[in-house]
């Protein structure tokens, strides 16, 4: 019996089997606005017999977004887009649909990636000056962001639950807060970002509040059935810089305090704080701190991170490391890597009627449980 096949839940949350499809950006949006490629990448992801698939980090608010073609939850526009695309998957998927909330903060304004990455000047093709806890740069060559005012916190605030109310209308069955990758929230918690001498920096508990304050606040107009979760950077990969940074012992402190402010699930990253980073690439390399913050929490885990193989997720799940496993990459080069994992394993998947008949002869029992939307 597959573990990684069984189902599991988050809170009222039922997921058919443990793997999650990771968010993942796609630079593609018009003024926050999905459109048809994200109705073609969402779409194909959401047969390939995942439980969970999350749309990508989207932005409380325009400047929040990491490049101008990031998508967005700020205004109408963006959710009469979203909603579209939403309707397509459900006509094809049981899938259930999370999204992911996000503020790029000082890394907003940038390039997508396939145009170099770096920071757009203010108002030049797009782009805007960010916003951080403190007036420091990502990168040394880059512009100092604006250091966010008391007043403006409550406006960030405020975004962050005006896009969840965004999100419960469209129907999203699950929510994560951004808090990873040296985006915003990150940007509070990690001292190497944070210099604020006010009540948001300095002590952990100081720089943990704003995040905290959000998802506090996000949870407060929350239905109970919608799992509100939140994506972690275990460690900054700073502890031989002799910086003060962000590690996996302050993530375990936050994780036990949102813990008591009522978060249904840890998806646990690492990094993107800094261009110094030292990060310790290979298979799994995240695991071992989804397995401490579970250890040390008891909550609902997603490991992530080079997460490839088959055998390797069951055993994540199967030794307990953790409850989920989320996949990005290997989702986009191979977008039925739940099928071909349930023929190595063993497990039982969804997979819509239209393609029954690829089946390849003696792969088990791939489509042994196929549930299909009713039009
Ligand atoms: C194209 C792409 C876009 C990504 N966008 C996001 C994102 O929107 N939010 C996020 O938290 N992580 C994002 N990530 C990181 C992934 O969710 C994941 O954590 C990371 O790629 C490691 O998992 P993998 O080895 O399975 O790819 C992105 C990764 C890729 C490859």
């Amino acid at each position: 019996m597959s573990e990684l096949f069984s189902p599991y839940r988050i809170g009222a949350l039922e997921l058919a089997n443990r793997i999650i499809v990771s968010p993942m950006c796609q630079y593609s949006a018009v003024d926050g606005c999905a459109g048809d490629w994200h109705a073609v990448h969402l779409g194909g992801l959401a047969i390939g017999g995942a439980a969970l698939l999350f749309v990508e980090a989207t932005a409380v608010l325009a400047e929040g977004r990491i490049t101008p073609g990031c998508l967005g939850l700020y205004d109408d526009a963006n959710e009469e887009a979203l909603a579209r695309v939403l309707r397509m998957i459900r006509q094809c998927s049981p899938i259930k649909m999370g999204i992911q909330l996000a503020h790029a903060g000082r890394k907003g304004s940038s390039a997508a990636p396939w145009d170099g990455g770096g920071l757009l000047a203010a108002a030049a093709a797009g782009g805007w000056q960010p916003v951080a806890p403190s007036a420091l740069a990502h990168a040394q060559h880059e512009a100092p962001p604006h250091a966010l005012t008391r007043g403006e916190l409550d406006d960030v605030r405020a975004a962050f639950v005006a896009s969840a109310k965004r999100a419960v209308r469209l129907g999203f069955e699950a929510i994560e807060l951004h808090a990873a990758h040296g985006y915003l929230l990150h940007q509070f918690l990690s001292p190497v970002s944070n210099r604020r001498t006010d009540d948001y920096g300095g002590t952990l508990e100081n720089r943990m509040r704003f995040p905290r304050e959000v998802f506090s606040a996000v949870r407060a107009v929350l239905p109970d059935h919608i799992p509100l979760g939140v994506r972690v950077s275990a460690t900054d990969w700073l502890e031989d810089s002799g910086e003060d940074s962000w590690t996996i012992e302050q993530t375990v402190t936050f994780g036990q305090a949102l813990q008591n402010d009522g978060c249904a699930f840890l998806d646990v990253s690492s990094g993107g704080i800094s261009p110094q980073q030292k990060i310790q690439v290979g298979p799994g390399y995240q695991v071992r701190f989804a397995r401490e913050l579970k250890e040390a929490t008891g909550l609902p885990i997603v490991a992530v991170g080079m997460i490839t193989d088959a055998l390797q997720a069951e055993e994540i799940i199967g030794s307990g490391s953790a409850d989920l496993v989320a996949l990005a990459r290997a989702m986009l080069y191979d977008p039925r890597w739940a099928w071909h994992a349930a023929a190595r394993l063993g497990g039982v998947v969804s997979g819509p009627r239209q393609y029954w008949r690829s089946l390849p002869s003696g792969s088990g029992r791939i489509f042994g449980d196929v549930r299909i939307a009713q039009r």
